[in-house]
């Protein structure tokens, strides 16, 4: 018993850690990513058009749309999956073939393009009333203080869900639900995703594809 709760309290902080992300939002970093050349990311972004579009808005299923993305947030999903703490076959490959510019450069020219306009269809007033009020029942704060007012995204790391796929939406979420998706600093995704239901999570997702 004794050598367990040693064993825990040296394993216990790198648990708690484990798998967020090593990007730190220093005055350096969001420099560095704020002068990425966006010629540069338009020729690499060649190789991301058969999955994510010409124009960076995606027909894949459960492929993200990536236009009019935050170019911070887009930089570090690029880091976060070459540094293994977002994985997808795919993406993990390709993300690992980037150097940091040009994963800076990539990140600023998604982030010129259009955005996908929202799908239009009827937008469940449950999924709406979580969006604008949370639910206090289960301490879950309302998604717009974070994703802002027209789910436009925010400074950093919080990005834009507005217009996006809706199962690449849910997909996501779901795993932020089940851990699986693990690179949210201090874990704003994976505390609000575990406390949703698998319908709510449609449901949302279905809300913000619609959203303009
Ligand atoms: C063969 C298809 C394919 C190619 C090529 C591809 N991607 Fe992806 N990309 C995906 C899929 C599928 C996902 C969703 C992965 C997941 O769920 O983690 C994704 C996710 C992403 C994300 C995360 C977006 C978000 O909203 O979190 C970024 C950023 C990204 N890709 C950028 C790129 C860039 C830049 C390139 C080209 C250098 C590229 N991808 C090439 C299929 C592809
Ligand atoms: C406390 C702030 C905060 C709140 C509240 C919040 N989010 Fe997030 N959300 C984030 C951050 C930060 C990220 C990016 C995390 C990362 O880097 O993986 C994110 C990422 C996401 C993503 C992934 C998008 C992508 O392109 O992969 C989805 C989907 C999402 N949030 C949906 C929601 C929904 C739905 C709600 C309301 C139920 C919500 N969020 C509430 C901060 C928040």
């Amino acid at each position: 018993m004794k050598t367990f709760v040693i064993f825990l309290a040296l394993v216990a902080p790198t648990v708690v850690n484990a798998g967020s992300s090593s990007i730190a939002w220093t005055p350096e970093t969001l420099n560095f990513v704020k002068h990425g050349n966006a010629d540069k990311g338009k020729e690499l972004a060649q190789q991301c058009a058969g999955c994510h579009g010409e124009q960076g808005v995606s027909e894949m299923p459960e492929t993200p749309s990536l236009a009019g993305q935050l170019a911070t947030y887009t930089y570090k999903e690029l880091r976060d999956y070459a540094q293994d703490q977002r994985s997808h076959p795919i993406m993990t490959a390709t993300a690992k073939g980037l150097s940091e510019q040009d994963s800076a450069d990539l990140a600023v020219w998604f982030s010129t393009l259009k955005p996908a306009g929202g799908a239009g269809g009827v937008k469940s007033a449950k999924a709406e009333k979580m969006v604008e009020e949370g639910d206090g029942k289960r301490i879950l704060p309302p998604c717009f203080v974070c994703h802002g007012a027209n789910g436009q995204g925010e400074k950093m790391d919080i990005p834009a869900l507005a217009g996006q796929r809706a199962d690449y939406l849910a997909k996501t979420l779901l795993e932020y639900k089940t851990g699986q998706r693990h690179n949210d600093i201090y874990s704003r995704m994976r505390l609000i995703a575990q406390q949703l239901s698998e319908t709510e999570i449609k449901d949302l997702a279905q809300f913000y594809q619609q959203e303009k």
